[in-house]
Order: C-alpha cells, then structure tokens, then sequence
C-alpha cells in the first residue's frame, strides 16, 4: 500500500501450521509445545521473594536518568564479566530494553542506508527483520553440517570485500548451538580488522553450554584487535525478557571504542528507554539469588538428554550436534520437507514443532525444538515424534 513504507511490506497472512494450530486450539486439543521459549511458561521456581523484592527499592522513585545506565548498574555488569575472569571498565558498556534494542542501536551507528552486515544462517530469524526495519541488507553466510557446524570463511570474506559493515555471530547460534570456535574466530577477527569491519557478538546462550561445566569457547568481550560488540541482558541469563534488561559491551581498539561508545551514549539519549527499577534491581539479580541460570540450564540438558537416549534408537532420525543453547535440531527422514513434517505432527500427533525453513536451514528435513519446555511435556512429546517410526 502506497501509504506505508516499503519496509514495513510484510505478508501477514497466517501459514497452514499457525492456522492449523489456531484452529486446534479452538476445538480444545491438548497440544504439545515443543516450541515453547518463553521461559516465564516453564515452571521455573522465580523465588518472588527475591525478584520482586528486588524491584521494589525506594530508589526506584528517583529519576535520574544516564543515557548508558546507571552506574551501579553497568558496574553489577562489570561484576558479572569478572567473575568469568574479564576485567571490563563500567564506562564501555551501555544498558538497553533489551537485547534487539541493542541491535537497533548498533544498526543505526554503523551502516547507512542499504548497507550491509552479514549474518550467520541458519540462524535467528529476528534479525533479517531488524535489518529490514533499519534500511540495513542482510548478507547470508552459511554454516554446514559435517558432525559439528562450520562457517563458510571463504563467503565470509567476500561479504567483507564487498564492504559488510560488521560481521553479525550469535555465540552460541540459535538454533545450531555452535558457539564461533578458536580456529573461526581467529579467522574472523583477522578478516573483520582488517577490512574495517566490527564484530557483533550475541552472547544470549553463551552461558548454557551443554556439558554442563564450561562454554565451549571464551566471550567476545575479550576481545580488542577490532572494535567489538558483546551483546547480553538478563532475558535468557535468568529467564526474565519482561524485565526487558540487555548490555551492550564496547571492546576493541581504544580510538574506535571511544568513537562508538559517545554516539552510542547519543542514541540511547535520544530513548532513555530502560526503565528506573530493573535497573536499581539489576546488582541484586545478577548474584542470581534463586539459581536460575542453574535450574534452566539443568533443564536443557536434561531435554537433551533424553531426546539423545531416545533418538538414538531409530536411524530414521539424527540428532545434531549443539553444544549450547536452548534449542535441538533433528533431522528427519527425506520423505517430507520440513513443512510438511512439522504440519503432520500437529495435525496427526499434536506435537508442535519448527520447521528448519523458519531458520533459514537449506537442508528440507530439518524440525527445531525448544529445550526449556518442562521435563514431562518435553518427554511426551519425543514420544509421540518418535512413534511416528515406530520406536
Ligand atoms: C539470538 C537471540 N538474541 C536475543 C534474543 C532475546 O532478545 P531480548 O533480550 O530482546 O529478549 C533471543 C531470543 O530468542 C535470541 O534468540
């Protein structure tokens, strides 16, 4: 329509799984969401006492805005990084609503209209939209599959030639659960500082790495060769996105970072959008008092578990490797697409899954699921998925 911009162009007719979905749920079938990720529908224990007491101190009263945070809490932030062993200075890391926020805000200090960034695919589909919203092009680079997920350099550094802007990793990725391992991120930092290019690193699963003890490689926000990015915030750390709480840290060489970190501190100016209490509360919330990182990270890798004992049974269907993350991806036997797999577990079994397409995944046979879904919906879940091949 002539009257609204051609960014805005988007198709909202719903598709044959959200209508089917739509129209399950209305006949009152009990569904069940493997797709659930919104961890306030979990049955994770909050421990009100200490969540909401946070929120509720006097200080919140007071307005006094700062367009990076308040110091106490980008300090609390600071914290958090040093006790994983990185000394961050408070003054380079900027409070945002949340973390897409912040990648608004990046998009607008770096690229001009009809820039471009490249972004990891298969990957989050969010951000080809806030591209889109940001007059910025998204130029895909692709991981592959051989028993762990690798990225094509070689495209890379075509994308980079070509002038992309920044180099935009999800690190882990979602839904693949790779994090940018030693050998890639050398690659990637040498080819991004030399071409003049940032590095955006979203690090929202970083802390849920599958083996339970360490994640598979080190934060970004060590990183200074070239101006870096980190982005984080408590909406996955500790399952609370209503809160709308996310960081940006600023790393890199110190000209640039203090280049980025006054135009940065300029566009949050323009917003203020980050509210007073979920700032005054953050200290308090990251000491993580009712040990939520723990209790979901405790309940992915049980869900994966339980799908690898399960799916080991039958050749029909692969479990692929994700060493982090709150997502599996399966792939299922060739005989129908994606859509088609995802359509007739929801229609047949009442399972609800993601089509591997939704992330751009080239392979046809994908489905993605979420790990967080409590233990028992989960199970029964895997159950109904794996009866369709008889185990
Ligand atoms: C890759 C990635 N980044 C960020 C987010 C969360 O963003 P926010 O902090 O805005 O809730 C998600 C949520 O699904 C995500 O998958």
């Amino acid at each position: 329509m002539g009257m609204f911009s051609a960014r805005t162009d988007w198709d909202f007719q719903p598709n044959e799984l959200t209508s089917l979905l739509a129209a399950k749920r209305l006949r009152g079938d009990e569904i069940l969401d493997l797709t659930e990720s919104n961890p306030t529908r979990c049955g994770f224990d909050y421990q009100p006492q200490y969540t909401l007491e946070a929120l509720s101190t006097r200080r919140s009263l007071v307005y006094e805005p700062h367009p990076k945070g308040i110091l106490s809490a980008r300090a609390a932030v600071a914290e958090y990084y040093s006790r994983q062993g990185i000394a961050l200075d408070p003054d380079h890391i900027i409070l945002t609503a949340g973390t897409s926020e912040a990648y608004g805000f990046l998009l607008r200090l770096l690229c001009n209209g009809r820039d471009s960034v490249a972004l990891v695919k298969p990957g989050y589909p969010l951000l080809d939209y806030l591209c889109q919203i940001n007059d910025v092009i998204p130029r895909h680079v692709r991981l592959s599959y051989h028993g762990g997920w690798h990225l094509d350099l070689q495209a890379l550094n075509v994308e980079l030639a070509a002038r992309a802007k920044a180099v935009v990793l999800v690190h882990p990725n979602n839904p693949t659960g790779s994090y940018t391992e030693q050998n890639e991120r050398e690659n990637i930092v040498a080819s991004a500082s030399s071409a003049g290019a940032a590095i955006l690193s979203d690090e929202v699963f970083h802390p849920f790495p599958m083996d339970g003890a360490h994640p598979a490689a080190p934060s970004f926000a060590t990183n200074n060769r070239c101006l870096t990015f980190t982005i984080n915030g408590i909406s996955k750390l500790l399952g609370l996105p209503q809160l709308k709480l996310g960081w940006i840290v600023v790393s890199g060489p110190s000209r640039e970072v203090e280049g980025a970190i006054s135009r940065l501190e300029m566009i949050s100016d323009l917003f203020l959008s980050v509210g007073t209490p979920v700032q005054q509360a953050l200290p308090l919330l990251l000491q993580d008092p009712a040990g939520l990182t723990l209790q979901i990270g405790t309940r992915i890798r049980r869900n994966r578990a339980y799908l690898a004992t399960s799916s080991g049974k039958t050749s029909a269907v692969e479990l692929l490797g994700g060493e982090g993350g709150w997502y599996a991806v399966l792939r299922l036997p060739r005989i129908r697409t994606d859509e088609e797999w995802a359509h007739v577990l929801l229609k047949e079994w009442n399972v609800l899954v993601h089509p591997g397409s939704l992330f751009d995944f080239e392979e046809e046979s994908i489905v993605v699921m979420s790990l967080i879904q409590k233990e028992e919906i989960f199970e029964r879940g895997i159950v109904r998925i794996l009866s369709a091949f008889d185990v």
